[in-house]
């Protein structure tokens, strides 16, 4: 399976993640390389427009994801948002684990596993982001870094639980910096991320491994191409339906030139 997630963030108000919505589904119409069987597609609005861009996607191929959710089902969280409220309003799909929790909310490796357990018990399907700062690349940590962050999330899961599973490699070094890892470092840490779940269970061998960072239509093609890279998780590109529908399209001809079993 190939994916590419949207992750819009903290931009933009109800009216344009609505319109938003409308414009993805609407453009992926019109690329016929798309096969959403093949190449899955999801968007990540902010929370208080999740129903909202839910009801625009009606009808659609395309999914509603969130961006986080609390480890805990309920109970008294002031600001927080469980995993099954998230189910309650038809979200396919939770990013935990993104760099940008661990680093302004201090999220460590436990509570994204907490985390990643609560979107399981919910009923939807996690996609845990994993990936290295620039000082643990610079000193040539980056691989044991990301071998850690996947083992906590990930070892000693119910193995059936491995098929929901989606893992997100995005190098923090690269997000909204315009520096885009190059395919040989993206398909070194594939590789290696590769090896590290093969590890774990014969069955997380086959989790999907998306790239993230940087991602715009004039690179999406050749990461895609990348052995080991199964999709993207975008940011700043995915805030423009036309660039995203570029960036899916990308990984549609890249996928229809090397369809994947998986
Ligand atoms: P950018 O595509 O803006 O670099 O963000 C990547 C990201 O963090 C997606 O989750």
């Amino acid at each position: 399976m190939r994916l590419v997630i949207g992750n819009w963030k903290m931009h933009g108000t109800r009216a344009d993640a609505v319109a938003l919505a409308a414009q993805v589904a609407a453009g992926l119409e019109a690329v016929p390389a798309w096969d959403p069987d093949e190449v899955r597609v999801g968007v990540a609005p902010p929370f208080p427009f999740l129903e909202a861009v839910g009801a625009a996607l009606a009808g659609t191929r395309v999914e509603l994801v969130a961006q986080d959710c609390h480890q805990e089902p309920q109970g008294a969280f002031t600001g927080w948002v469980s995993a099954p409220m998230l189910a309650s309003v038809h979200v396919r799909r939770v990013l935990v684990g993104h760099s940008e929790r661990r680093q302004h909310a201090r999220e460590d490796d436990a509570l994204v596993r907490a985390k990643l357990e609560a979107v399981l018990e919910a009923g939807l399907d996690p996609v845990v982001c994993v990936g290295e700062l620039l000082a643990e690349r610079d000193a040539g940590r980056h691989e044991a870094v990301v071998e850690r962050q996947v083992r906590a999330a990930l070892e000693g899961l119910d193995p059936a639980a491995f098929a929901r599973v989606v893992v997100a490699y995005e190098p923090v070094w690269a997000i909204g910096t315009g520096r885009t890892a190059t395919p040989e470092q993206a398909g070194a840490m594939h590789r290696s991320i590769e090896a590290v779940l093969a590890a774990i269970a014969p069955e997380a061998a086959r989790i999907p491994v998306l790239y993230g960072g940087s991602v715009k239509p004039s690179n999406a093609a050749e990461l895609a191409r990348t052995p080991g890279v199964a999709g993207a998780l975008v940011g700043g590109a995915s805030l423009e339906a036309a660039s995203f529908v570029e960036i899916v399209r990308g990984v549609a001809e890249a996928s229809a030139a090397d369809p994947r079993s998986a």
